[in-house]
C-alpha cells in the first residue's frame, strides 16, 4: 500500500528518490519522506504531510547532492497520517522505510525500553530494533537487520541507510514486494518496478525471507538463515509510455479508453476465431487434467472479486459437470471450507500482490490443490507463487479504480473455462459463439467507448448531485451492475450499492425515494422481459432511472437510455460496464474530486 524506493550510486539520490515515489504515489499518498546520507555521513531527514508535492516544496529548499538515500510514500495503518508518522523512521545511526505491518510491534516496544518513540507507527519500533543490534556501527548493517527481522511477526519490505556506512543499503522482505535495479554505477531500490522505469531495464525480484547488501556496483543476496542467493536478472517489460498520461487528463480515463488495445493484448496468439477455439499455455494443465476438473474455485477482492462472479456465469453456462464458486479472499481465508476433489483455483490479482488473495492462494496450496493466476503484475508474488497462470497483459494500471483489468480478467478466465470444456470435448458448435465475441470484443469496445463517451458526460452531470445510487442486473448484469456501484462509489464517495433485480422486493425497494438515482442493466436474452418489469416496478415508485441496454426497443419513460449498438450478445455486460465506468469517471470529475487518487484507498492493498 505504501511505496518503498532507495537508491546508491554516482548520481544524486534525491532525484531519483522524488521521481521515484511520484510513480508509486498511486500506492499510498498521505505522506511522504526520504532520506540521504553525505560521503562524511552526515544524514538529512525530510518529511511532509500530504501529497508528494508537499514534500516537494520542503526539499526544494535542502537539495543535497548525497549519493545515498531511501524515500517512502505512506498509506497509513498504526497512526493518523503525519508528519511524524511519516517514513523514514530514524533510530540512533539508522533510517527505514517499511511497507507491511508488525503484528507483534507492542511487545517488541516493550522490550526497547531505551529507545524514546516519537512515532505511533509499528515501522519506528523495527527501526529501533534493527539500531538495538547494530551498536551504533560496531556490527555489519545487514547482520543488525537479519537479527532484528528474526523477532519480527508480521509482514515487511523494508529499505535500510546508516550513517556509518554511507555506501550501501540494506534491503529485505516477507510478503511486501522489493525490486532491485540494477543500473550502471548505480542501484536502485523500489516496492515497484513502475519506480525504475527509464532508469534500467534490469531487476531482481527479492523473494521472502531475503535480505540483500546493496552497493552502486554489487547485490549481495541471502535468505535470513545466511544461505547466499544467486540473484536472477530479470527484464522489466513497461515502458515509460504505459507509465504516463498520454494527454489524458486522468490516468482513468486513459486506461478506460485503452481497453481495446488492453483486452486485444490478452487475447494475442490464445484465440483462433476461425476454428472457435483458444490455447492458453500459461496454466500448464495437461488434456487430461482438464478432463477432470469438477470444481472451480475463483479467488479475489474487490474489483478482481467481481470479475471471478461474472466469468463464473460464463463458465456454467458452457461447461458441463462442473460448479463454479467465486469467493472473497479476505473471508475465504478465514473459513473451514473443503475443497472437493478435482478442484482447481483461480487466484485473481491485478497487483499480484494483495495480501488476502495471496493468503488464501497459499491456504490452498497447502490443500494440494492446483493453483492458476489470472495476474497482470508481471513477477508479482502470485505470479510466482501459482503453479500456472495466465498473465492478462494489460500493461500498468495506474488509477487506483480497476478498469482495463477487470475486462481482461474476466474474459481470460472465460477462456480458462473454455479451455476446460474443449478438454472435455463440448461440442464446438456451443463453444464457438463465445469465441467469436471473444475476438471481436476489442474492435466493438472500441466502438462503443466512442460512442457514449460524449453522452455519459452530460448524462454524469445531471447525477453528480445525488448521495446514493442503485445498480440492478440479473444474470450476467449483476456482477457487472456490482462492479458498476463499486467503481462510482470509491472514487465519487455516492453511497451506491448493486442489488440483483429479483432481490429487489425483498427489501431495497423500500430506498427507492429522490435522494436516488437507479441504473438498470438490461441485456437481450432470457431474462430480458422480466427485467423490464423491474424497471417498471422502480418506476412506479418515481425511481430516476438511467437504463443501459441493447434491446433496440426498449420504450420505458425512464430519464435517460444509454443503447449499446453491438451485434455481441453473450458479452453484451462488459460493453455495458464500460458506461458505468464512464459515468463514474464523469460524475467524480464533476464534483471536482481526486479521480486518480480516491481519499483513504491504496492501489494494492499489501496488508490485511
Ligand atoms: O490488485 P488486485 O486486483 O488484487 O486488487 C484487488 C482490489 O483491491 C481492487 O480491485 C480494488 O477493489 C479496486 N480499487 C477496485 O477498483
Amino acid at each position: 500500500m505504501c511505496g518503498i524506493v532507495g537508491y546508491v550510486g554516482d548520481k544524486k539520490a534525491q532525484d531519483f528518490l522524488v521521481s521515484g515515489l511520484k510513480r508509486l504515489e498511486y500506492r499510498g499518498y498521505d505522506s511522504a519522506g526520504i532520506a540521504t546520507v553525505s560521503e562524511d555521513g552526515e544524514p538529512t531527514l525530510i518529511r511532509a504531510k500530504g501529497k508528494i508535492a508537499e514534500l516537494e516544496k520542503k526539499l526544494a529548499k535542502a537539495k543535497r547532492d548525497d549519493h545515498v538515500g531511501i524515500g517512502h510514500t505512506r498509506w497509513a495503518t498504526h497512526g493518523e497520517p503525519s508528519e511524524v508518522n511519516a517514513h523514514p523512521h530514524q533510530a540512533g545511526d539508522i533510517y527505514v522505510v517499511h511497507n507491511g505491518i508488525i503484528e507483534n510491534y507492542k511487545e517488541l516496544k516493550k522490550e526497547l525500553g531505551g529507545h524514546e518513540f516519537k512515532s505511533e507507527t509499528d515501522s519506528e519500533v523495527l527501526a529501533a530494533l534493527i539500531d538495538s543490534f547494530y551498536g551504533g556501527g560496531k556490527y555489519d548493517l545487514a547482520d543488525a537487520v537479519v537479527q532484528a527481522l528474526k523477532l519480527v511477526k508480521g509482514t515487511y519490505g523494508i529499505a535500510v541507510v546508516s550513517r556509518k556506512n554511507p555506501e550501501e543499503l540494506v534491503v529485505a522482505r516477507s510478503g511486501s514486494p522489493l525490486v532491485i535495479g540494477v543500473g550502471n554505477d548505480e542501484t536502485l531500490i523500489a516496492s515497484d518496478a513502475s519506480a525504475l522505469v527509464g532508469h534500467t531495464k534490469r531487476a531482481i525480484y527479492l523473494n521472502d525471507g531475503e535480505v540483500a547488501k546493496v552497493k552502486k556496483n554489487s547485490i549481495e543476496i541471502r535468505t535470513l538463515d545466511a544461505e547466499p542467493v544467486s540473484a536472477k536478472v530479470e527484464e522489466i517489460e513497461t515502458n515509460l509510455s504505459a507509465i504516463q498520461k498520454g494527454g489524458y487528463e486522468h490516468f482513468l480515463l486513459k486506461e478506460i479508453m485503452e481497453q481495446p488495445e488492453s483486452l486485444a493484448e490478452t487475447l494475442r496468439g490464445r484465440v483462433d476465431a476461425v476454428d472457435g477455439t483458444v490455447r492458453l499455455g500459461g496454466p500448464g494443465l495437461k488434456e487430461a487434467e482438464l478432463r477432470k476438473i469438477r470444481h472451480l474455485i475463483i479467488v479475489g477482492c474487490g474489483t478482481a472479486y467481481h470479475a471471478g462472479m461474472l466469468a463464473s456465469y460464463y463458465i456454467e453456462q458452457f461447461t458441463p459437470e462442473i460448479t463454479v464458486e467465486t469467493v472473497i479472499a479476505s473471508e475465504y481465508r478465514y473459513r473451514q471450507a473443503y475443497i472437493p476433489e478435482n478442484s482447481v483455483a483461480l487466484i485473481v490479482s491485478q497487483s499480484g500482490e494483495t495480501a488476502d488473495t495471496l493468503a488464501c492462494l497459499r491456504e490452498i496450496k497447502k490443500q494440494g490443490v492446483k493453483t492458476i493466476g489470472i495476474v497482470n503484475a508481471i513477477g508479482s508474488t502470485i505470479a510466482r507463487e501459482v503453479d500456472g497462470g495466465t498473465y492478462v497483459h494489460v500493461g500498468p494500471e495506474i488509477s487506483v479504480a480497476s478498469t482495463k483489468a477487470f475486462t481482461s480478467q474476466v474474459i481470460a478466465m472465460v477462456m480458462f473455462g473454455l479451455t476446460i470444456a474443449q478438454a472435455k470435448g463440448v461440442k464446438n458448435t456451443i463453444l464457438q459463439p463465445y469465441v467469436k465475441e471473444i475476438a471481436k470484443l476489442p474492435e466493438e469496445i472500441g466502438k462503443v467507448l466512442e460512442e457514449v463517451k460524449k453522452p455519459m458526460e452530460k448524462i454524469a452531470k445531471k447525477y453528480a448531485s445525488y448521495e446514493h445510487a442503485i445498480y440492478l442486473g440479473r444474470d450476467t448484469a449483476y456482477p457487472t451492475a456490482m462492479e458498476g456501484a463499486l467503481k462510482l462509489k470509491e472514487i465519487s464517495y455516492v453511497d451506491a450499492n448493486a442489488y440483483a433485480f429479483g432481490e429487489l422486493k425483498h427489501g431495497p425497494l423500500a430506498l427507492v425515494d429522490d435522494r436516488f438515482f437507479e441504473v438498470a442493466l438490461l441485456p437481450m436474452g432470457v431474462l430480458y422481459d422480466k427485467a423490464v418489469s423491474n424497471v417498471q416496478e422502480v418506476l412506479a415508485r418515481g425511481g430516476h432511472m438511467i437504463v443501459v441496454t441493447n434491446a433496440r426497443d426498449f420504450d420505458l419513460p425512464v430519464e435517460h437510455v444509454v443503447k449499446i449498438k453491438s451485434e455481441l450478445t453473450i458479452f453484451a455486460p462488459i460493453l455495458m460496464n464500460l458506461v458505468m465506468q464512464l459515468l463514474a469517471y464523469y460524475v467524480t470529475v464533476a464534483k471536482g474530486l481526486n479521480v486518480d487518487q480516491p481519499r483513504n484507498l491504496a492501489k494494492s492493498v499489501t496488508v490485511e
